[in-house]
């Protein structure tokens, strides 16, 4: 990808990433370690801020991560992570989670999560300014449109934000 680019598309960046559950990755009734999933959508979400940046990035937050379906040994997990929003340095990635039984050819959702990387320099390792994402379907446009509001809630609780200089959750803390 050229270094002249003044925006990338989401479709540029979009990162697909697939497990298979082995013995290894999973507790004592045989589902995968909740850790090992986070560890799994983090790598996948940084591969994904990565090739949007073309620079090194570092997770800054992740926002709650709720474990609804479990995913069993030997299912495939099949991960996939798309940029929402770029900021300044930081890019707001989402990840969905799907289980596959390759048995039964039945794919289920199991999990996602909204991640936040800072692009940085590789020397210093500070945050450096990333390009803009064009959000086109709309999909893309409303997860877009949300990453405001979720930026100023996790900038809040993250102690870096006063609920009085939010802008899109003003009418929360009124
Ligand atoms: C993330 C990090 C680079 C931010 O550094 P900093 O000195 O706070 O820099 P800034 O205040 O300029 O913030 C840089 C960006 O990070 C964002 N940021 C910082 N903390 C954040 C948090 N908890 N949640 C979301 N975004 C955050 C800021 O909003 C800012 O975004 P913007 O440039 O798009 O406006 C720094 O805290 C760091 O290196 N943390 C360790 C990262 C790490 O080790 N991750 C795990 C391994 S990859």
């Amino acid at each position: 990808m050229s270094s002249t680019l003044r925006s990338k598309l989401v479709k540029d960046s979009e990162t697909t990433m697939t497990e298979l559950v082995m013995p290894n990755d999973t507790n004592h009734l045989g589902d995968l370690m909740g850790g090992n999933l986070m560890k799994w959508m983090d790598i996948a979400c940084a591969m994904c801020a990565s090739r949007h940046t073309n620079s090194a990035v570092v997770t800054a937050s992740v926002d709650n991560i709720s474990f609804k379906s479990s995913i069993k040994l030997g299912e495939i997990c099949i991960l996939n992570a798309v940029v929402t929003r770029v900021f300044n340095s930081s890019l707001e990635v989402y990840v969905t989670v799907y289980a596959e039984n390759a048995v039964t050819a039945q794919t289920r959702k199991a999990n996602e999560a909204y991640f936040t990387f800072v692009s940085v320099d590789s020397v210093k390792h500070r945050p450096v300014k990333a390009l803009p994402v064009i959000p086109q379907t709309p999909e893309e446009v409303e997860r877009f449109e949300g990453a405001q509001r979720r930026r100023e809630l996790r900038l809040i609780l993250a102690g870096r934000l006063k609920p009085s200089q939010a802008n899109d959750l003003k009418s929360l803390f009124q």
